[in-house]
């Protein structure tokens, strides 16, 4: 019998550290022979990706917030079905850059699009489908800008203001507080190696769960 692989995803504002901890996660559970496939949204397939750059072109015509909303939601509708799901089915553990708290926090609590309409077309897109864990980079939104400023030309959203920023930070905080279980908030703001421990011993435990 094949078992399925568990969808973990990493979350937090920018320059947080998520893409270094999923690498960190990755060689976490290859170490242990767990087969990991690694993948980002918006974006993971050709096609997602393509959208992903429609989403963060800065651009001089103002976006609509339901033009971004469903971009990313198609943008997810073509990642879940030709990516996650079947590498899920194939036994392998899926983990991602950002997923729908992602959406719930930027388009959610940056944008203050409705919460009930992000949760309808999540419904709609992924079914009941919900990531197994969430493992979520929580810092000052200034530690993560300050980190991520090295990098070159900004994005659409990085070029938002810091109160942008901190309503996404406080809805990731609101969201991972109905569900401890899921939601797993690891203190970005400590030295590297700290953080890197606990994700560490972190995804450890989750192979090594019952
Ligand atoms: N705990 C940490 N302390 C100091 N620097 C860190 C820490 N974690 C990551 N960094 C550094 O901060 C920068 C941003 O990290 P990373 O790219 O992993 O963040 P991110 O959350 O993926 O950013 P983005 O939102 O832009 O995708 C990198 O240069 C990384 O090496
Ligand atoms: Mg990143």
């Amino acid at each position: 019998m094949t078992s399925h692989g568990q969808f973990i995803t990493f979350e937090g504002t920018e320059g947080v550290g998520k893409s270094t901890q999923l690498e960190n996660a990755a060689d976490t559970l290859k170490s242990l022979g767990v087969d990991v496939v690694v993948t980002r949204e918006p974006g993971g397939t050709p096609m997602a990706e393509s959208i992903r750059e429609l989403l963060l072109a800065p651009r001089d015509e103002p976006v609509n917030d339901m033009t971004e909303l469903l971009l990313m939601f198609a943008a997810r509708a073509q990642h879940l079905q030709t990516l996650i799901l079947p590498e899920l089915e194939a036994g392998r553990w899926v983990l991602c850059d950002r997923f729908t708290d992602a959406t719930f926090a930027y388009q959610g609590g940056g944008r203050g699009v409705p919460v009930e309409h992000i949760a309808q077309l999540e419904n709609l897109v992924q079914g009941a489908f919900r990531p197994d864990h969430i493992v979520l980079l929580d810092a000052p939104v200034e530690t993560g800008m300050t980190r991520a400023r090295h990098r070159g030309e900004l994005d659409r959203f990085e070029r938002e203001a810091v109160d942008f920023f901190e309503r996404i930070r406080q809805a990731y905080l609101d969201r991972a507080a109905t569900d401890p279980d899921r939601y797993h908030i690891v203190d970005a703001a400590q030295p590297l190696e700290v953080v890197s421990r606990d994700v560490t011993s972190l995804i450890r435990g989750l192979v090594t769960r019952p």
